[in-house]
């Protein structure tokens, strides 16, 4: 009999312990009795027959690294119908029977197409530091990157207690403002800035006058990105012309996506990778690996296409009480 093989991609933002979850896949499905085929940087890799066959060994050594060694993007050839008629082609071509797919949001969207329009068994692992798909309450990445986010902002108070200064600090997640919000309630942060919901720079303004008036040495403003770049020094300007509130900006960027992962990024990685493994290898055909109440369970796909951009408003509440 042919042995069964599958194949595994990362696509969008890698995240740290997306590699855990390649080792757990190549891992989980050589224990099976399955094949498994690396397809390089997302989507592209299956429009471009790039792949290579993994081995027990080729994984090994790797849990603990940042990134993903098969690499990731962002395809927008993939968008298009035709583009994954010729991924589905290969994928029939190389006989595999399912595909496994390690991504946030778009990539889930991407693996929902395939499925509905070709058949391919797909099973995602939510893969994303901005940790902003509907269906679980948490994806690989986002753990490591705010404590990447908190180390960074830690040193950043230091200076700014030396220098009695305030600082805005701008963290990534795009549209979700889960990573804003938790760093700054861990960094105790006297402000925090979405440009997603109503900006009251006036309050900021306010909040760290007191703050100074009653001798605070340093106050820290953590600004969410949004949608669109460059927001922040907007937010700065206004800050220093409209209220006479001198700031120094720090935008953390791409240092939140990488650096070696933290245990629990790991052991999310390994656990869903398993998951999905046995999810293909029992028959199911779209599937996510997803964290409820705690727990980890397969949901279907079909619950987990649309973003999560929603978090507590109590968070707010909280920030701005222990920031008096
Ligand atoms: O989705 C993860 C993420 O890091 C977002 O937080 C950020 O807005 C975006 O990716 C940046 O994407 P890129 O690396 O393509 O510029």
């Amino acid at each position: 009999m042919t042995k069964k093989s599958i194949a595994v991609l990362c696509s969008g933002g890698d995240g740290p312990g997306m590699n855990a979850a390649i080792r757990s896949v190549v891992r989980s499905a050589y224990y099976e009795g399955i094949n498994v085929y690396g397809v390089y940087k997302g989507y592209e890799g299956l429009l471009d027959k790039s792949i290579a066959h993994l081995d027990l060994s080729s994984v090994g050594n790797i849990i603990q690294r940042g990134g993903t060694v098969i690499y990731s993007s962002r395809s927008t050839r993939f968008m298009e119908a035709k583009y994954r008629t010729q991924a589905a082609e290969f994928l029939k071509e190389l006989g595999v029977c399912g595909l496994v797919v390690i991504g946030g949001n778009g990539s889930f969207n991407g693996a929902s197409l395939l499925h509905n329009e070709h058949g391919i068994p797909v099973a995602c692992i939510p893969g994303t530091i901005d940790n902003d798909i509907s269906g679980t309450e948490f994806s690989i990445g986002f753990d490591t990157a705010l404590n990447t986010a908190v180390e960074a902002i830690d040193k950043i108070r230091d200076t700014a207690t030396s220098h009695d200064r305030t600082f805005m600090v701008e963290v990534m997640g795009r549209s979700s403002g889960l990573i804003a919000i938790t760093v700054a309630i861990s960094t105790g942060a006297e402000a925090v800035i979405f440009p997603d919901l109503t900006v009251d720079l006036a309050s900021v303004a306010y909040t760290i006058k007191r703050g100074v008036s009653r001798g605070k040495k340093s106050s820290i403003v953590i600004v969410a990105e949004g949608e669109k770049e460059g927001l922040s020094h907007l937010y700065q300007k206004e800050l220093k012309e409209k209220y006479e509130l001198d700031t120094k900006l720090c935008i953390l960027g791409h240092i939140q996506r990488g650096g070696n992962p933290s245990p629990r990024d790991r052991f999310l990685g390994s656990f869903m990778g398993n998951m999905a493994v046995k999810a293909i290898a029992k028959g199911e055909v779209a599937v996510a690996t997803v964290v409820r109440d705690g727990k980890f369970t397969l949901a279907p796909l079909s619950e987990c296409l649309n973003k999560r951009n929603d978090f507590d408003r109590s968070l707010l509440d909280l920030l701005n009480t222990l920031a008096l």
